[in-house]
């Protein structure tokens, strides 16, 4: 069985300190429920100014990697306010979450911008979480599927393979709203996905596609056991260890 990658996405969200005890409380738990790991590999994305104190606050251990939200499409020079894939790789993260929709909403981001930076992530060796996702306008029209396919194949560098590349499908609907996606359409756009990659990726098979969009303890069972989801990608239910924890737990079942 291949572990669910269960990957927390912390956005702009708590203090420092917030982030401290919210790492230590999933080392912690984790360490509390060691089966855990058996089954899940664990990731959080903290916002960049709090990285070093979880890099700090994990000492080492490895049984939870971390992330940044977004990086910059250039090496370095004149790019004032934005972030390097190489200081991120520095800084000791493994992940890098690309085109995430409020990214694409807020920042402008396209396509061709995700691609750009995934390819530069992928330079500094980060592994990167290129999100996908239809509005509710583009679901309500059935043209999801459409859209999901445009963005995998304008996002998706040539340098994507299954080690250096994870698929998070982000319906923009589902996010923040308290509303998932029901694991019937999940399963849908997740084959879909599963299929689009196979014409592009020779290992596609092995790469993982998370879900994301108001996963929590009560809707994770179902949809970490849904065909081709390989684990989630957690906003609002991230920011407690105990939430957390649940979802990763739901996929022992
Ligand atoms: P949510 O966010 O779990 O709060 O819906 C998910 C995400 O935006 O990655």
């Amino acid at each position: 069985m291949n572990k669910k990658l269960i990957a927390g996405n912390w956005k702009m969200n708590g203090s420092l300190d917030d982030s401290k005890g919210l790492i230590a409380d999933v080392v912690n738990g984790i360490f509390g429920s060691q089966v855990l790991l058996e089954y899940c590999d664990f990731l959080v994305c903290p916002p960049y100014l709090h990285l070093y104190a979880v890099r700090h606050a994990l000492h080492g251990n490895d049984s939870v990697a971390y992330g940044a939200q977004d990086c910059s499409a250039a090496a370095n020079g004149a790019r004032t306010g934005d972030t390097s894939a190489e200081m991120i790789a520095d800084s000791g993260c493994s992940h890098v979450i690309l085109g995430h929709s409020e990214r694409r909403q807020h920042h402008g981001e396209t396509d061709e911008t995700v691609r750009r930076k995934a390819e530069m992530a992928h330079k500094s060796n980060l592994i990167t979480i290129i999100c996908v996702g239809e509005k509710e306008e583009e679901r309500d029209l059935g043209v999801q599927e459409e859209v999901v396919a445009k963005q995998i194949s304008g996002a998706l560098p040539d340098s994507a393979n299954a080690q250096n590349t994870v698929i998070a499908y982000e319906p923009v609907w589902a996010i923040g709203t308290g509303k998932s996606a029901s694991a019937e359409d999940v399963k849908s756009m997740h084959g879909f996905i599963r299929r689009k990659l196979q014409e592009k990726l020779e290992d596609s098979n092995k790469l993982r596609i998370l879900y994301g969009g108001s996963m929590k303890p009560e809707n994770a069972k179902e949809l970490l056991a849904t065909e081709n989801v390989d684990g989630g990608l957690i906003g609002g239910a991230s920011l407690s260890a105990d939430q957390f924890l649940k979802i990763a737990q739901a996929a022992l079942a």
